[in-house]
This record gives C-alpha cells, structure tokens and sequence, in this order.
C-alpha cells in the first residue's frame, strides 16, 4: 500500500481502532497480556520504540508494565498520533511522539525494546528484509524485537483453511468479511514464519522465537545477542 493510501484508511479508523481491532483480530485483547508477559520483569528506564504506534495501544501496555520506560510512537498517521497523545496523556512525560514514513525517515537508535505492532505487513517482502538490518542496527546489544502481525502459513491448503477461520470470526463480530478479506488481499504482503524467521537470523538477529499464533496471526520476539 502506498504510504497515502496507509494514511487515509488508518486517519479514519483512529478514533475508534482498537474497537474495531477487537472485532477484525481474533484474541486482540489477550494478544496484550502475551505480549506484557513478553516485556522484562524488572521495571527501569528502558528505550523503547512503537513502531507503527497508532493509537498508544502496545505503548499503554509498556507503560502500565515498567512505568520508567521513555517511548518513541512512530507513525505516519496524523490522526493515530492525536488519538495516542490522548489515550496516553497521563504518561506525557515519559514519551515523544514522531510522525514519518519508518522506512525513509530515522527511526532512532540504542533502544531496549522495539515493538511492531500490526504494522510490518504494510512493507513488500523486499522492503521488509531490508528493514529488518534497520531494525537490528536501532537496538542496543541485548535488545528485543516484539511483533503481532498477520502473516500465511507455509502450506496453501492450511493458508486457505485459516482465511476461512478468519471470516468467519470477522462474521461473528458483526464484520463484512469480504470486504475485509479483499482490502488484506489488496493491500497487504503478509509473510509466512519461515521467511520472517529467515529475514531476522540474516539481519543478525538470535534468539527468534512464536509466542502465540492462531489462524493468520502471530506474537514473535528476536533479540539483539547480549545481556539485556
Ligand atoms: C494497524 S495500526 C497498528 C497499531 C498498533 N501498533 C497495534 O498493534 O494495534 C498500523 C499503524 O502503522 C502505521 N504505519 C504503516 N506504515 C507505516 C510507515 N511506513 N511508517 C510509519 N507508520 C506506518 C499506520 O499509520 C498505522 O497507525
């Protein structure tokens, strides 16, 4: 998707996102507790950058976990980062907000935790390998990389079996799953496991590793080797 097209379609969701999340990304709320659980037990001021930031929904989650911490929100959604700065305004000290396109502009750098929440599927496949040495070279030594995202099985059979899942969970909310399932198909580069376990590795990621994963969906992490 073109980085306007991003724009538009995530400038009108922003003031109800994580509602509709609920009804269009199955376990979106239990998503969260896996992914806290993911964040380190001991609170300190870490770095951290929520990469496709959107509304503060993974940032609030870092927050409520290590209250120390400093936040950069990237986005390049205006509206995203309005609707960040009020969920989060309560925390203002503690974060800055940028807006820009994280593949052309600087996303920073010696950061502790880098969290892409339902945003690397918006890169094609070779943006997206590229990236991935960016992300490496933003964290320190020991780091940790957590990501959501939508994503195909190896298999076209389970691919297909699990779309259907998909919709029919979108069915169930209330959602038009057609609609929804011809933006993804459209729009989106979802990647299997193996090519983003394969990317991270050659980037020089360790450590890479499936938390969770159900239908077409998956929490992973990949640390940056050295003590965190
Ligand atoms: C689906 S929202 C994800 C929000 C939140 N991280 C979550 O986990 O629910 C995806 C966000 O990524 C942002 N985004 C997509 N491509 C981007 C890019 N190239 N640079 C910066 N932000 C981008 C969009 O503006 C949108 O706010």
């Amino acid at each position: 998707m073109e980085q306007d097209q991003i724009k538009q379609h995530f400038a009108k969701q922003a003031d109800e996102y994580e509602q509709l999340m609920v009804r269009l990304v199955p376990q979106y709320l239990e998503q969260h507790r896996i992914i806290q659980s993911l964040l380190p037990i001991q609170d300190r001021d870490y770095s951290v950058l929520d990469l496709g930031c959107g509304n503060g929904v993974l940032s609030e989650l870092v927050f409520r976990k290590l209250p120390h911490s400093h936040i950069v929100g990237f986005d390049l959604t205006e509206n995203m980062l309005k609707a960040f700065e009020k969920k989060l305004s309560k925390y203002s000290e503690r974060y800055e907000l940028k807006q820009g396109n994280y593949l052309s502009d600087p996303i920073g750098n010696q950061y502790d935790i880098i969290l892409a929440g339902l945003t690397l599927h918006h890169l094609t496949w070779s943006q997206r390998e590229q990236f991935y040495m960016t992300l490496f070279t933003s964290l320190r030594e020991g780091g940790l990389l957590i990501a959501r995202d939508i994503i195909i099985d190896e298999d076209e059979s389970v691919r297909r079996d699990q779309y259907a899942l998909w919709k029919e969970f979108m069915k169930s909310q209330g959602e038009d799953p057609e609609n929804w399932y011809s933006k993804h198909m459209e729009k989106d580069h979802p990647m299997t496991l193996s090519n983003h376990f394969e990317w991270l590795r050659n980037a020089g990621f360790t450590k890479v590793a499936c938390h969770w994963r159900l239908y077409n969906f998956a929490i992973t992490t990949a640390q940056k080797t050295g003590s965190f």
